[in-house]
């Protein structure tokens, strides 16, 4: 079963944003699959790159959509997107260190990663655009 299954509401309606998500949760998805069949040894710094660098483009396109609206909670979303950025950088250093030893925590965190944010500073954004677009 996969870690992460893909709701409705994580669709924006915006269809690269969406392809983003989808991405993102693929990514998470599969790690935990190699972490389950125990073969994730010889990928999990490339797959932790792999996540920074589709993040990394996903919350730019993001917070491009928030400030062409003028969106009020630009900041705190913002500095949420930088929050996960440092904390996928912390994963591969405690990883590269052997101090990330225990995978299953590993990929705890991950799905925190992605549904915390998700439902505190994503949702929001997606009932404001979904608004937007009955207009
Ligand atoms: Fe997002
Ligand atoms: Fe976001």
């Amino acid at each position: 079963m996969a870690l992460i299954e893909w709701k409705s509401e994580f669709s924006l309606g915006v269809p690269q944003v969406d392809t983003e998500h989808r991405e993102l949760i693929d990514l998470i998805n599969r790690l935990h699959q190699r972490v389950q069949l125990r073969e994730h040894d010889t990928t999990m710094v490339d797959f932790l790159e792999e996540l920074n660098a589709s993040a990394a483009k996903h919350f730019a396109h993001e917070e491009l959509m928030m400030q062409a609206r003028g969106y009020t909670a630009y900041e705190e979303h913002h500095t949420d997107h930088q929050r996960l950025l440092n904390e996928v950088t912390a994963m591969m250093f405690e990883y590269q260190d052997g101090v990330m030893n225990n995978m299953e925590v590993m990929t705890e965190r991950l799905y925190d990663w992605f549904c915390i944010h998700f439902k505190t500073h994503d949702a929001p954004l997606h009932r404001l655009v979904h608004s937007y677009i009955k207009l």
